[in-house]
């Protein structure tokens, strides 16, 4: 039986908007697992809905059944809420004996976001993966990697203008690695790619008063644009899935992401695509797929053998554990 130990150590292999990691376990009984919200962890401004909070918990429940899969273990879902309760739980899992080994094990810690410029592209000959609960639609035409990339680059600036976005995200950015949370959460230069000088950059940028500044000289949008990432990527990795479920659809995010992973594609989400209507419907209307829900927007490519997948941000696994 797994201990409690190697559980919370696969809770820490999981995704969480802004790496914040919201979660915490604990275990009650050798048969059933709880997980509760921590409250100084939520994105009040950038995830309002808790659309977030509910796919990076989906995202959590369909790690641990990996991980736990290798181990001959799994769990099923007793209750899980569409929204958090302080001093509750969110979600209730059981646990049970007698899984296989899930096919996407290996992959959970070759996974990581690569959100600099890819220097090649891969081909992809297959615009379609389909699994259990998902399918993976790859958009690979230049003009339509093009076309997304200034949608995604108007839907960013728009969000970071909204009351109180920008600060939120760069109270959770960490530019140096002597803030004392660079290896813990939230996203620090190297997880974005950046440069000693463009990090340096980027801290003064992204200020409030500074950005407000930038914008006023027209100059904002420029400096945050992520056209050039998004088109140098070999393709835009749509996941879609059937249910309407945001925990559902954290399960298959995960999933997908993992399968992309064992298909050697790297890359990043452009979840801002999601959150507009008027850019979710473009990415739409370029689909085969009809009649399911996107999840969510990868930019994805292929990195060298030489390139090193940096130290990843997490808490320690004590820390992921519930303490009342
Ligand atoms: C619901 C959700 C939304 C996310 N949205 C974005 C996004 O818009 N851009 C991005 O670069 N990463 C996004 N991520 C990825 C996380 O930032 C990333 O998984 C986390 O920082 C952990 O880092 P890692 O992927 O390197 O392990 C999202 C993750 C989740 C679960």
């Amino acid at each position: 039986m797994m201990t409690k130990e190697q559980i919370l150590k696969a809770a820490t292999l999981s995704i969480s908007a802004h790496n914040v990691q919201p979660f915490r376990l604990a275990f009650p009984s050798d048969s059933e697992i709880l997980v509760y919200v921590d409250f100084q962890r939520l994105l009040p401004v950038g995830d309002p809905h808790l659309k977030d909070l509910r796919q990076s918990l989906g995202a959590l429940i369909e790690t641990l059944a990996i991980a736990m899969s290798a181990e001959g273990e799994g769990i099923e879902i007793v209750e899980a809420k569409q929204t958090a309760e302080q001093g509750q739980p969110m979600a209730r899992l059981k646990r049970t004996s007698g899984v296989p080994k899930d096919v996407l094990a290996n992959q959970l810690t070759r996974r990581f976001s690569y959100r600099g410029k890819f220097t090649k592209k891969k081909s992809i000959q297959n615009h379609l993966a389909t699994s259990d609960g998902f399918t993976i639609e790859f958009l690979t035409k230049p003009a339509d990697l093009k076309d997304v990339s200034q949608i995604f680059d108007n839907v960013n600036y728009r969000f970071l203008t909204l009351p109180g976005y920008l600060e939120e995200l760069y109270s959770w950015m960490r530019f140096s690695s002597s803030h004392p949370k660079w290896s813990k959460d939230g996203l620090n230069t190297e997880s974005m790619s950046l440069s000693g000088v463009e990090a340096w950059g980027a801290s003064v940028v992204l200020k409030k008063s500074i950005f407000d500044f930038l914008a006023k000289l027209g100059m904002a949008k420029a400096l945050v644009s992520e056209a050039g990432q998004i088109q140098s990527a070999s393709a835009l990795a749509v996941i879609l899935c059937k249910s309407h479920n945001d925990i559902d659809k954290g399960r298959a995010f995960m999933r997908a992401w993992l399968t992309l992973t064992e298909m050697n594609l790297f890359g990043a989400p452009l979840s801002l695509l999601t959150d507009d209507k008027p850019a979710l419907d473009l990415v739409q209307k370029k689909l085969n797929t009809k009649g399911q829900e996107i999840v969510n927007v990868l930019r994805v490519g292929p990195l060298g053998d030489s390139y090193k997948k940096p130290a990843p941000a997490r808490l320690s696994y004590q820390e992921m554990e519930w303490k009342k």
